[in-house]
């Protein structure tokens, strides 16, 4: 690549970097809606270029998920853009190449997560820079070994896990990790070492855990004091491993030693071992019977007085009589029997010695049943586990003797009969599973002495109805969990005495309805309901709040009601719930939810309403009105057809709103403006429109630098998938300023230089076309004015209401009446009430062929003559037609019209009429002629060609009182 090419590249991606900062959305990854940008998760992409992928991060990703991805190389250099990066996820792809200095410039690292890949070789250099790195994992890849030095940077790391690779040679891996004075952990199960040879190089003096399970190990084959620091040390499954090999090797320290599955004899190990005999977990050693368990016990209690844990699972164990531990040391903490094949636990009998044990495990074992206990002796366990057996039935009084017992774990049984008095005299119970099993009645006294019971699982059972006072003496029962069950009612009473009750779980039953009868017992403690699908519908909107008394319920779910969903939602349903923070509503086939249904849930935090309801629903204005705290909404495929700010508006708290899968085809951009802390907006499988209605959003979703847009450039159109939303052709849809400026300039240019030189060179032709159009152009226009004039009156009369006398008494009958017809228009009269004004007044106009002005000094004030004589003096100069009289009431010099100068430009290039005053030596007479005149005037042409002005009859009186020309009409 040339320098210049190379160069223009740079400069190509700076601009293509600075376009991508300001938008908040991303190709491949989500920012974690509450993560502050620190957080992005991108997965399952099928992304195969790592830089594609995280070219669009934001520097301060800190955590980082590229997890099922097909990402098969990491190039050097390939996070410089992400400088801040701590934990950083590559798990499950197809990596197999990983450059030297990959990750360099992540001195910020802590995590780095490499599992389930492909990779079969490092190279030295790859982890260099990572001065901060506390966890690497390579589990499940395909190493054979590790190059040297390649953690020699790696000074902080505190625990490598390296399981599930093919790495055989022991003494190079010690070799890496012989510097990393920090380590504490290093897993390498699931490899093929054979040995733990090594050369000079020693384990860090810091590590403590050293898993080394499911190898080859036949012997430790490692100098004496190799595991000397080690704590934990599992040697389990390498199946060739013999107990001569722990000869001479130094175990004092060992915490816990785990040998299943191995081929070391555990009574020859431990007399031969200098390890604590306490430490050593014995399942999976082939302690099968009674002589083996006795002779162990007998060496153990040679060596330690007491033993805090004993491990015996896994022995294939059948039955334990009550001599068989009786020579052990006295176990203070736990006994461990699970995975064995015990029948029968004969009331914990065996434990007669060890009266202070605090837990038993006999999961995974085959009893069937469990007896009577009434008079055996006292067992002080206080944990007990009976998971995973074949349980069918539990006797009376079944842990009578165990009256210490504080949890009790039966579920994952079968059992069909607990006897009504089986939990007899657990009075100190607080914790009791029996889920996953076949119960299918609960009775009044089955839980009559377990008055401390805190938490009471019951679910995926058979029960069916909850009779009354089943429950009444747990009062401090907080927990109740009777999901998955076949309830189809609870009694009245049947939840009384519940005053503690805080989680009701009542999930996947079969009740009908909500009763509020019963959920009066716990108004005030009861924080979870969950009533998910259940058979509830209702048939009309007017039921009312069954929660109205739940004043602290924070968490609702009603979803999935089966078959058909709830159908509708009662109005008033969720009355009462001001504590309500999280409410879910989904799949329920609701026709409608009413405009004031969350009117009360002001505390909602989270509202899921993902397919909620039936076909396309239009969401009422004001629906979210209360939902002021809401910070997550999910309306999910609810067939949305508008997005709207009315709806959506009033959520000032929003920041996650999940919209996908729904119909509308435009987002206004202001609904989504009117959501101040928006951070997170999901709009994927909504048919889009790429149209100018869009526009607005287009830009929105690439520029607004706040809230990410899910995917954004993987949104396409609805009318062509190939064409992606973020960047449709949206050119059409601006004026182009540019273009525009850039046409007119050109024009005006282009005329400002051929105008002269068409003056010059075409002058007279050009003047001569010019008059042809002109006369051509009035012709037209003359003729169209013609035609559309069939007025109505003869003449529009403009006066100030000062005048009205006048006209009524003088002009309206001598051009009305006496003879002659003319129409007038009178404004009082003739205007259209309740019309403008101005319309009357133009309309007046233009439909009387003539306007005649009754000029006062009255009318010179007034605004609305002025508009008059405006209008028709427009006519007389724009249209040529002479439609104005001016008759003056009263003499009116020259000086005071100057101020009307447009009445001034007419009387100068127009005739007018003076009325004779009284004041006039023949009044009469003068008069007369002054109708005559008028009559004359309006019959006249209106062309202005036929201007002919006379001169003033009325010489003697006005031409002696004044210097002023006044003409008359011809
Ligand atoms: C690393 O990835 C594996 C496999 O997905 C996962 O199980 C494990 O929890 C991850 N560990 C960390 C610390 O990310
Ligand atoms: C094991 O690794 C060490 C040190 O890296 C090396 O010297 C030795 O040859 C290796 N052994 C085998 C069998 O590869
Ligand atoms: C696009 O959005 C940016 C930032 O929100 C805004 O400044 C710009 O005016 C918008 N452009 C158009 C054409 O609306």
């Amino acid at each position: 690549m040339s320098r210049l090419t190379h160069q223009f590249l740079s400069v190509a991606l700076i601009l293509g970097a600075a376009q991508l900062i300001r938008s908040y959305s991303f190709n491949n990854c989500i920012a974690d809606s509450y993560s502050k940008g620190k957080g992005f998760k991108c997965i399952n992409r099928k992304a195969n270029n790592i830089s594609a992928i995280i070219s669009d991060l934001p520097p301060s990703v800190t955590n980082l998920t590229i997890s099922l991805n097909l990402v098969r190389d990491i190039p050097i250099n390939s996070f410089v853009s992400l400088q801040n990066l701590q934990n950083l996820r590559l798990d499950h792809n197809h990596l197999s190449n990983i450059s030297q200095l990959a990750f360099n410039t992540l001195d910020q690292l802590h995590s780095l997560n490499l599992s389930f890949n492909n990779i079969s070789q490092l190279h030295p250099l790859v982890f260099q820079g990572l001065y901060n790195l506390t966890f690497l994992s390579l589990t499940n890849n395909t190493l054979k070994q590790l190059p040297e030095g390649i953690f020699s940077s790696n000074l902080n790391l505190t625990t490598l896990i390296m399981g599930q690779n093919l790495l055989m040679n022991f003494s190079g891996i010690v070799a890496s990790v012989s510097n990393l004075t920090n380590l504490k952990t290093l897993d390498l199960c699931f490899n093929s070492l054979t040995s733990l040879s090594h050369s000079n190089a020693l384990l860090p003096t810091s590590l403590k855990v050293l898993y080394l399970c499911k190898n080859q190990l036949t012997t430790l084959g490692c100098e004496r004091s190799f595991l000397v620091y080690i704590n934990v040390l599992d040697l389990s499954y390498n199946s060739r491993l013999s107990t001569v090999a722990f000869q001479g090797v130094n175990l004092k320290h060992l915490n816990y030693l785990r040998l299943r599955s191995t081929s070391v004899k555990v009574v020859e190990f431990l007399n031969t071992s200098d390890i604590d005999a306490g430490r050593v977990d014995f399942s999976g050693t082939g302690l099968r019977n009674d002589s083996l368990l006795t002779e162990l016990c007998k060496l153990l209690k040679s060596k330690v007085k007491k033993i805090k844990d004993l491990h015996l699972g896994s022995n294939s164990i059948m039955n334990l009589t009550n001599k068989t531990l009786y020579y052990c040391p006295e176990i203070t903490r736990s006994l461990d029997l699970s995975h064995n094949q015990l029948r029968n636990t004969n009331c914990l009998t065996f434990l007669n010695r060890h009266t202070h044990i605090k837990s038993l495990n006999v999961e995974h074992n085959h009893l069937n049943s469990l007896q009577s206990c009434d008079d055996q002796t006292k067992v002080y366990v206080k944990e007990l586990s009976y998971r995973y057996n074949r349980i069918l039935s539990v006797s009376g009084a079944a842990f009578y003797n165990m009256p210490n017992i504080k949890t009790l774990l039966l579920n994952i049984n079968s059992i069909a009969f607990l006897n009504r008095s089986a939990l007899k005299g657990l009075r100190r119970l607080e914790q009791l599973r029996l889920d996953n099993n076949l119960l299918t009645d609960l009775f009044i006294d089955n839980f009559e002495d377990n008055v401390k019971l805190q938490t009471l699982n019951l679910r995926n059972n058979r029960i069916s109805v909850i009779f009354n006072s089943t429950f009444h003496r747990l009062r401090n029962l907080t927990i109740l969990d009777l999901g998955g069950n076949k309830i189809t009612h609870i009694n009245p009473s049947g939840l009384d005495g519940l005053i503690s009750l805080s989680k009701l779980y009542l999930d996947g039953n079969n009740l009908q309805q909500v009763d509020s009868s019963f959920y009066h017992v716990f108004q005030d403690t009861l924080t979870v309901l969950d009533l998910q699908s259940n058979l509830i519908r209702f048939v009309t909107e007017a039921t009312g709040s069954p929660f109205k008394n739940l004043s602290k319920l924070s968490d609702l779910k009603l979803d999935r009601q089966r078959p058909y969903g709830m159908t509708i939602l009662p109005r008033a349903f969720f009355r009462g719930l001001h504590s309500l923070r999280s409410l879910y509503l989904t799949n329920n086939n609701l026709n409608d939810l009413y405009p004031d249904v969350f009117d009360d849930l002001t505390g909602l935090r989270f509202l899921n309403l993902d397919s909620c309801c039936v076909g396309v629903i239009k969401l009422r204005p004001g629906v979210f009105r209360n939902l002021r705290n809401l910070t997550d909404l999910i309306v999910e495929n609810m067939g949305i057809q508008n997005f709207s700010k009315e709806v959506f508006g009033n959520l000032t708290q929003l920041r996650r709103l999940q919209m996908n899968r729904n119909v509308m085809q435009s987002i206004p951009v202001d609904a989504l403006q009117s959501l101040p802390k928006l951070n997170y907006l999901d709009i994927r499988n909504i048919p889009l429109s790429c149209t100018c209605k869009n526009i607005l959003l287009q830009n929105w979703t690439r520029y607004n630098s706040k809230v990410q847009v899910v995917y954004l450039y993987n949104l396409h159109c609805q009318s062509d998938p190939s064409i992606k939303f973020y960047n449709f052709d949206s050119k059409v849809c601006y004026i182009d300023l540019g273009e525009y400026l850039f046409f007119s300039t050109a024009a005006v240019i282009f005329l400002f230089t051929v105008s002269p030189l068409l003056y010059v060179k075409l002058y007279w032709k050009i003047k001569y076309s010019y008059y042809v159009f002109r006369s051509w152009f009035s012709e037209q226009w003359r003729r169209l004015r013609e035609e559309e004039e069939n007025c109505k009156y003869d003449a529009f009369i403009s006066y100030n209401s000062s005048d009205e006398q006048w006209v009524m008494d003088q002009l309206v009958p001598n051009l009305e009446g006496n003879g002659s017809s003319f129409k007038l228009c009178l404004h009082h009269r003739d205007f259209e009430l309740g019309r403008d004004i101005v319309d009357n007044i133009v309309s007046a106009v233009y439909s009387s062929r003539k306007t005649i002005c009754v000029v006062s000094r009255n009318f010179l004030q007034s605004e609305w003559c002025s508009l008059e004589i405006q209008l028709a003096s427009y006519r007389l100069f724009d249209e040529h037609r002479d439609v104005l009289l001016l008759v003056f009431l009263e003499p009116i010099s020259e000086r005071q019209l100057s101020t009307y100068h447009r009445m001034r430009k007419v009387m100068l290039k127009k005739t007018y009429l003076q009325w004779p005053g009284s004041d006039c030596t023949d009044p009469m007479q003068a008069q007369d002629l002054f109708w005559n005149q008028l009559r004359r005037g309006m019959r006249m042409e209106s062309r202005l060609e036929t201007e002919d002005g006379t001169k003033c009859v009325d010489k003697t009186e006005h031409l002696e009182t004044s210097d002023e020309k006044y003409y008359l009409l011809p």
